[in-house]
């Protein structure tokens, strides 16, 4: 395959997102035009700003930035207008279904009734169905800066909305906050019905990714970089067919990950793990959304069509859609492999 028909069938790919927190939106402009309309003092007067204050060498510099910009927002027409603006921009990317984190706890926390989060949110995944043909999913992410209480009197809350609300999954700085903390907090999603994830291996050790998955009953793990140094933590993701979502540029950017290329990703591919890239906050990073991840990755690291094809496969099968949809997204792999001949050229099933 010639580079231009490559990224041509990179393009084609049905992107599937499962690792997008959507605060993490928030485009500069949107921010400063919220912040206004609520009367919000930042301490931004321009999008360049703001732009020029995302420059972060850690984690914890990034969520510093990242939950000032949580502070803007107030009514359910905010949080319509933030879903909505991600679904419009990741609409011309072949983006076919995403699975999004909302960090409902900043909100609720300063008065923020969730009632007008969820509400608002569902409005817009119901409009970019309609009107782009994206299908989504909303992930309430539990934030690990609060305590064990706070968060389970949101999931008391979260109940009522129970069936807006498709999973659970927890964010924010794992440094000292190992998983066994939230056993009873997880054990809560599960008896619910909600699915669950938990970014774990982000800043954590791969000890943090076993504990996830033993003790928390993961269904995906979120970012898993620590995994890679230990074969056994690799291997029991395999086993346990519990996928890692990866944002290879947040990782970069983040002090994560040295590059795309050392990042784990090939460990991962070769180990058998199930494996989908994504862009975890893409306004922070540049504007850098899903299809800047796939083309980076392409670029740094070069897969081939098999690994290409497997990444995709791979997100169908760790999402959380019904099954009408995953056969949907199936046809529309299917197709892709048809199209680009994948069968007899590239031996690929
Ligand atoms: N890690 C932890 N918390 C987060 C992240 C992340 O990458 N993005 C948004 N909140
Ligand atoms: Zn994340």
């Amino acid at each position: 395959m010639d580079k231009a028909t490559k990224l041509q069938f990179i393009y084609d790919l049905p992107k599937v997102e499962l690792h997008m927190h959507l605060e993490g939106s928030l485009e500069p402009e949107l921010m400063i035009e919220i912040a206004e309309r609520n009367g919000v003092k930042i301490p931004f007067k321009s999008a360049d700003e703001i732009r020029k204050a995302s420059v972060f060498d850690s984690l914890q510099s990034f969520l510093d930035l990242y939950y000032l910009g949580h502070t803007v927002f107030a009514t359910k027409q905010d949080f319509y207008d933030l879903a909505y603006a991600y679904f419009k921009r990741v609409s011309t990317t072949n983006l076919r279904h995403a699975e999004l984190f909302f960090e409902a706890q900043e909100h609720t926390n300063r008065g923020v009734p969730l009632q007008a989060i969820v509400t608002g949110l569902d409005e817009a995944c119901k409009q970019a169905q309609a009107e782009f043909g994206i299908t989504s999913n909303l992930i309430l992410c539990l934030l690990r800066h609060f305590d064990v209480d706070n968060m389970m009197a949101l999931l008391k809350q979260a109940v009522e909305f129970k069936h807006l609300i498709t999973g659970i999954g927890m964010s924010s700085s794992e440094h000292d906050k190992p998983p066994a903390l939230y056993v009873d907090v997880f054990a809560f999603a599960k008896a619910q019905g909600w699915h669950v994830s938990s970014h774990a291996g982000e800043i954590g050790p791969a000890e943090y990714v076993r504990d996830s998955i033993e003790l928390l009953g993961i269904e995906r793990c979120d970012h898993g970089i620590g995994a890679r140094t230990d074969a056994s933590v690799v291997k029991l993701l395999s086993d346990r067919k519990v996928g890692v979502t990866m944002c290879p540029i947040s990782n970069v950017l983040l002090n994560v990950t040295e590059s795309i290329a050392r990042s784990p990703l090939r460990q991962f591919l070769d180990a058998n793990v199930k494996v989908c890239l994504n862009s975890d906050d893409p306004s922070y990073f540049g504007s850098t959304y899903v299809q800047e991840n796939y083309d980076a990755v392409e670029r740094e690291i070069g897969l081939s069509v098999r690994e290409w094809i497997k990444l995709a496969q791979d997100g169908i099968d760790m999402s959380w859609a019904d099954q009408l949809r995953r056969a949907q997204l199936q046809a529309e792999l299917d197709a892709v492999k048809a199209k680009y001949n994948v069968r007899a050229l590239y031996g690929v099933e």
